[in-house]
């Protein structure tokens, strides 16, 4: 015999319903190619920082994956902080992200930053980041950085202060190819011109994205001389010679990379 669901029993219906949600396993964060290529740069059991961290989507994923143990997550702003607390709510994380309101590393302590990533941000923010927290040009650290802009500035500035590039990752993500630079206290031999503009060329396993990278920069030196090429300001004249020597040195590794693509 069938019985109807009677009034009594409809807690227990709502209660079923609300037990199964909270059973229920949370999908696993899938992160964009850039910031999963970030993620990828992340030593496993590293005390993890991630400055300007927004959604907090990183360090979430890497505590889910098991990568790392605990993480500090921080931003400059209350609204973006406020969302990084709802993800670790969703997923259960609250107890393992210590959340910071400050300006780039101004309230993380270097012993709780062996990996620091500084992700989406402009080269200039992140250079005034690292600036002010002298701090991460020492011991055994990872810089995980990965500019939106002024990319020629930042690598300068890494090599002319105490930072060794250790490699560079290349994601594409619709029509944008973003660069991640994988960061360590040290020297590194100094880089040209050209080389600021468009990373040192690896020779023999380069990236597959490297040759479109390429042809971009190229363009983009290309219509900056263009803009200035009729110019009789003083102030241009140094502007034209670095654009000069970069156009040329990109050229020379499209065809360096051109003669090793089989
Ligand atoms: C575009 S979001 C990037 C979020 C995430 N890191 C990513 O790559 O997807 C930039 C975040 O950096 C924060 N931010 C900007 N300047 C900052 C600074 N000086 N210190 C800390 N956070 C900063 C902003 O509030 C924002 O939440």
């Amino acid at each position: 015999m069938t019985r109807k669901k009677g009034a009594a029993e409809a807690p227990l219906f709502f209660l079923d319903i609300f037990l199964r949600k909270k059973v229920t396993p949370l999908r696993p964060i899938q992160l964009s190619p850039r910031l999963q290529a970030v993620a990828g740069c992340v030593p496993p059991g590293a005390r993890f920082v991630d400055v300007g961290t927004d959604h907090a989507y990183l360090p979430a994923y890497l505590l889910q994956q098991g990568v790392i143990d605990h993480a500090v997550a921080s931003d400059l702003r209350q609204g973006p902080l406020e969302r990084a607390r709802e993800t670790a709510r969703r997923y259960g994380l609250g107890e393992r992200i210590s959340f910071r309101l400050c300006d780039g590393l101004s309230g993380v302590s270097p012993e709780e930053a062996q990996a620091v990533a500084i992700a989406g941000m402009g080269g200039e923010t992140i250079i005034a980041i690292l600036a002010a927290a002298p701090w991460t040009r020492l011991g055994e650290r990872r810089l995980i950085l990965q500019p939106m802009s002024t990319l020629p500035e930042l690598r300068a500035w890494l090599q002319g202060h105490g930072y060794a590039i250790r490699r560079e990752l290349l994601r594409q993500e619709g029509h944008t190819i973003y660069t991640i630079l994988d960061v360590m206290p040290g020297e590194m031999p100094p880089l040209s011109p050209a080389e600021c503009w468009a990373g040192r060329q690896e020779t023999g396993r380069g990236d597959p994205l490297r040759s479109a990278l390429l042809e971009h920069l190229q363009k983009r030196v290309e219509r900056a001389l263009g803009g200035i090429a009729h110019s009789d300001r003083p102030e241009d004249v140094p502007w034209r010679r670095e654009l000069e020597e970069v156009l040329t040195g990109v050229k020379a590794m499209r065809k360096e990379l051109e003669a090793c693509t089989p």
